[in-house]
């Protein structure tokens, strides 16, 4: 249940306790009356291919900006119906409104959860005069940076952690080719020095703009490097800390005590990970200039309208959760790998980390009963085609079947057209091969020139086999612009939100984080002092050593 501000309650049923869930249980155990196939876990897509010339067109969805092929999925028209029918007996859609109409879907912290109210139009979202006053204020700020002559600025150095590093920086590198071409842009997450010292070494403290980007002020590592590049600017002799660091956060009393005068703020119904579309969107918003970050905001808007709108026959972020389930759940897979083929999505993976698994990686619902199931797999993944020549092979012919999402691009921003081909024909050929597969049969028919000759053919045979039907989804852009980026994003935040209403969880805390930091804060002075006392034997045993 959440109660929306006029009081009002939506009803909210764990996926375990419809009939649907008990349904689809039976169904991945029972061969199908009347099914051409076995049951699900024998599910083969080959098969489904050849006996559905239409499976592509039936399985690919239209969002905004983002086409997906779903087709190469172990999924067919019954479980996908039944899933939708799950998701309606869930209550996933009222869940939807009530989380984009201010109710408190994050319980345990008390919390409206808004974030798309940061990338609606002006004055149709909530609290939209105090979001456009913000972001009119980021923008204008950002033409004063982007305007180098006059700002002296060449270097922007983000500091900050976890959702205050990932999406910016994921963001930056993404939409290279629209970044300012006389900026350049770092970002600084983690408290080993080693991550600040090769930047400041290259830094020119006048022509350097430090952002200290925190929405509560107070994580350890923002604030220690934020500390140590301020005392570093002052040793380089660098004057005036108001015009060369700027913070962005909830907590503009901390922010002030640093010394900085220029802020701009955000508020609690934001979440971390959810954040990049507001203040702390600000390195993106200096990098791509007031048209490019709106650009991002509408994309974003847009996915939140189809989200909101679309069928649910139609509408992709919905069966993207779905589909998650299905896989997690009941076809007991704990893992998803994410392979985009555009080098600029490089920290794509690990942004989908943070969204995915500090919003989903829960043991207990809303109510706080233990779950008697799965909830996020792990997400990982590198861009195409590096990460074929590295762990590709255990998709292909390891012992589990971890579903692979590709994402392609149609229209790349450099000019070598051969490279394209060749990216995207790797692209297609990985999903290709997961599926087809190749079987002994054809195997033996091969003679490999590095094979060893003092192995059995038929042996030989056996170690270059694919199982195959190994599942994948492919998203396709037309051009990795920023409002396309926005789509992808938003679409990615939904599907989220999607698999943790159906899991009944509470997808915007993250208490996890917390017991590592607690104890970090207990350690720091032993580490001085020495002391192990009342430590466990590791703890003790490695303290001393690294002392
Ligand atoms: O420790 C986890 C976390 O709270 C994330 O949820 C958050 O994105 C990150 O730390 C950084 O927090 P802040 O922006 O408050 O520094």
């Amino acid at each position: 249940m959440s109660t929306t501000p006029h009081g009002a309650q939506t009803a909210a049923v764990r996926g375990d306790r419809t009939p649907q869930w008990a349904e689809l249980s039976d169904w991945v155990q029972a061969p199908r009356a009347g099914g051409s196939q076995g049951s699900y876990r024998q599910y083969d897509l080959r098969q489904a291919f050849a006996d559905n010339p239409q499976r592509f067109t039936q399985f690919s969805l239209q969002a905004p900006a983002v086409f997906a092929d779903l087709s190469k999925n172990l999924w067919d028209e019954q479980v996908r119906g039944r899933l939708l029918s799950m998701a309606q007996a869930c209550g996933v859609l009222q869940q939807r409104e009530a989380m984009f109409t201010g109710a408190v879907a994050n319980p345990t912290e008390g919390r409206a959860v808004l974030h798309t109210a940061l990338r609606a139009p002006r004055g149709q979202g909530l609290h939209s005069e105090a979001v456009h006053g913000v972001l009119d204020r980021m923008l204008a700020y950002t033409q004063g940076v982007r305007d180098v002559q006059k700002s002296g600025i060449r270097d922007v150095v983000n500091i900050g952690i976890g959702g205050s590093d990932l999406g910016p920086q994921m963001a930056v590198a993404a939409l290279d080719a629209q970044v300012h071409p006389q900026l350049r842009f770092h970002f600084v997450s983690n408290v080993d020095g080693h991550d600040l010292a090769p930047v400041l070494r290259h830094l020119d403290p006048q022509r350097s703009l430090f952002i200290v980007a925190s929405k509560t002020f107070t994580t350890q590592e923002t604030l220690a490097n934020a500390h140590a590049a301020k005392a570093w600017f002052l040793a380089q002799g660098g004057t005036d800390i108001a015009r060369h660091f700027v913070g962005v956060t909830t907590n503009l009393q901390a922010a002030a005590a640093f010394g900085i005068t220029t802020t701009f703020g955000f508020w609690d119904w934001v979440g971390g990970r959810y954040s990049l579309w507001g203040a702390i969107g600000l390195p993106i918003a200096i990098a791509l200039g007031e048209d490019g970050f709106r650009d991002l905001l509408r994309g974003a808007h847009a996915m939140d309208q189809h989200f909101q709108q679309a069928e649910p026959q139609a509408n992709l972020p919905l069966q993207l959760g779905l589909l998650d389930v299905w896989y997690r759940n009941f076809l007991g897979f704990s893992s998803r790998s994410v392979a985009p083929y555009h080098q600029g999505l490089r920290r794509f993976p690990a942004y989908l980390q943070q969204l995915e698994m500090e919003s989903n990686g829960k043991s207990v619902d809303v109510q706080g009963h233990a779950l008697p199931y799965a909830t996020s797999p792990v997400v990982w993944g590198e861009p195409g085609t590096n990460g074929q020549h590295a762990y590709f092979q255990m998709l292909h012919q390891g012992t589990d079947v971890i579903p692979v999402e590709f994402i392609a691009v149609k229209t790349p921003t450099h000019g070598w057209p051969d490279l394209h081909r060749k990216l995207l024909a790797n692209c297609l050929a990985q999903s290709q091969a997961l599926m087809l597969g190749k079987s002994a049969e054809e195997a033996a028919l091969e003679r490999p020139p590095t094979a060893s000759a003092s192995i059995a053919p038929e042996v030989m045979a056996r170690h270059r086999t694919f199982a195959g039907n190994r599942p994948s989804t492919t998203f396709v852009l037309e051009a990795l612009d920023p409002y396309t980026l926005g789509a992808l994003v938003a679409m990615y935040e939904h599907r989220v939100f999607t698999s943790a209403a159906v899991w009944g969880i509470n997808a915007f805390d993250q208490w996890g984080v917390e017991l590592g930091k607690v104890l970090c804060n207990q350690l720091l002075p032993r580490l001085d002092s020495g002391n192990t006392s009342g430590l466990d034997g590791s703890t003790a045993g490695l303290l001393k050593m690294l002392r």
